[in-house]
């Protein structure tokens, strides 16, 4: 393949995720609407639907899970915030200023918000290692922050999540170095957009699932003939995860093109921690990620894993990255399992509660109670201007 050669190793040094405390099992949404809870386990793969609680947003789960990765590096060294989410909370301020505002970063730091449907946060890391590249002792803090919200009682509405994956792409890649070779793929089509006056998204759920297996095959076609690995050099396979049974068909779609045996184990891993949040838009796939390194009993050091990015509308990137010596010392598996683990489930009339998120519009004070997890919250709304603290 066309490495890295003559170049330096960039990619993932530090990686982390937060997943709000709140959740509504798929069992309870089964009940309520008198459908076989197998549709929901097996049928789309999932588990449970994570709920952020009123004073939690994209910006507050995007610190909760920054920073930990800030406090393993040298804060200072970070000179680039890049902040990808579908559910941006304003037209004009990137929402990662709040971040490094609550994080207390360096001020001299370039700041910018992506947006691509659920694929920003792969660009935004293509875009920071290319960056990486030109300043090899930058790092660059990479977030991928969403809220993945359906409107109630719809077809889509099982498949809803939330939560928050940070990164540091820098030249000391201790977790996972990427390969500079990915295949991308575009094509304008109407599968999932939100006009900017909707708070939900539409969506043609069973046209978006078939889009997604043509960008996955012209993808790692483009992938291929741009000098990526071979199909079968890859011990691991990650996907964007709307929900996990399409990151399933996904990874049969792909063995049938290169005339191989799906194999459970090459996904399953990725697959863990997605059924217990839902979706999570940008963040979702980098969860898949963060699933496979911290499951896997197979020790994964020098493995090759293939990552599918896909973003409604669409735009799709397959990519690689080679697994590092010692990765294990470098990820959060504790803390994140007992993220998962430590959560509230939510009655059906608490979820319908927790879904109609406060939306005060007339520029009046407005306070939200705590009841956030973490060490963020939105305290409040006043003059149009939102307030975050610190705890
Ligand atoms: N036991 C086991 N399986 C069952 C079952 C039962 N009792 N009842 C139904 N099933 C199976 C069905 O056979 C079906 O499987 P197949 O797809 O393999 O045929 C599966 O469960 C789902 O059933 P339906 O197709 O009837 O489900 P639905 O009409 O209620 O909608 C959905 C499913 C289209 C995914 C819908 O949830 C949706 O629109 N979601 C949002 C859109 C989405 O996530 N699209 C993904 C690609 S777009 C993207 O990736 C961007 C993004 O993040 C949004």
């Amino acid at each position: 393949m066309k490495d890295t050669v003559g170049m330096m190793g960039i990619g993932i040094e530090r990686l982390s995720f937060y997943v709000p405390q709140h959740y509504v099992s798929l069992e309870t949404l089964a009940e309520r609407h008198g459908i076989d809870p197998a549709k929901f386990s097996r049928g789309i793969g999932q588990d449970l639907i994570a709920m952020p609680a009123h004073d939690e947003d994209i910006v507050t789960m995007a610190a909760e899970a920054a920073r930990p990765v800030v406090e393993a590096v040298d804060g200072d060294d970070i000179d680039t915030i890049l902040l990808a989410t579908e559910t941006g909370i304003d037209q004009s301020k990137a929402a990662g200023v709040y971040v490094h505002s609550l994080l207390g970063l360096n001020p001299n730091c370039r700041i910018v918000e992506m947006k691509h449907a659920c694929y920003a946060a792969t660009a935004a890391i293509q875009m920071a290692c290319g960056y990486v590249a030109r300043k090899p002792w930058a790092k660059v803090l990479v977030i991928a922050t969403d809220v993945s919200r359906y409107d109630l009682d719809s077809s889509a509405e099982a498949t809803q999540g939330c939560g928050a994956v940070a990164m540091i792409i820098s030249a000391d890649p201790k977790i996972m170095e990427i390969d500079t070779v990915s295949g991308c793929f575009t094509e304008d089509i109407m599968d999932f957009w939100r006009p900017n006056y909707r708070k939900t998204p539409l969506v043609d759920g069973k046209y978006s699932a078939l889009k997604y297996m043509n960008a996955v095959a012209n993808s790692w076609n483009d992938y291929q003939a741009s000098g990526g690995r071979e199909f079968t050099s890859f011990s691991k396979f990650c996907y964007h995860l709307p929900f996990t049974r399409l990151g399933v068909k996904a990874h049969r779609h792909l063995c049938s093109l290169n005339e191989a045996q799906a194999q459970e184990s090459h996904f399953a891993d990725g697959m863990t921690y997605n059924r217990k949040v839902g979706n999570c838009y940008t963040a979702s796939l980098y969860l898949s990620l963060i699933s496979t390194l911290e499951t896997s009993e197979e020790d994964l050091t020098d493995k090759p894993i293939g990552l599918f990015s896909y973003g409604s509308g669409a735009v799709a990137e397959f990519f690689s990255g080679i697994v590092q010596p010692g990765y294990r010392d470098q990820l959060e598996t504790r803390r994140h399992q007992s993220l998962l683990d430590d959560r509230v489930a939510l009655s059906y009339d608490d979820y319908v509660k927790m879904w109609h998120a406060p939306d005060p519009q007339d520029g009046g004070e407005f306070t939200i109670p705590k009841s956030a997890r973490g060490q963020y919250r939105l305290a409040g709304i006043d003059e149009h201007k939102r307030i975050y603290e610190r705890i």
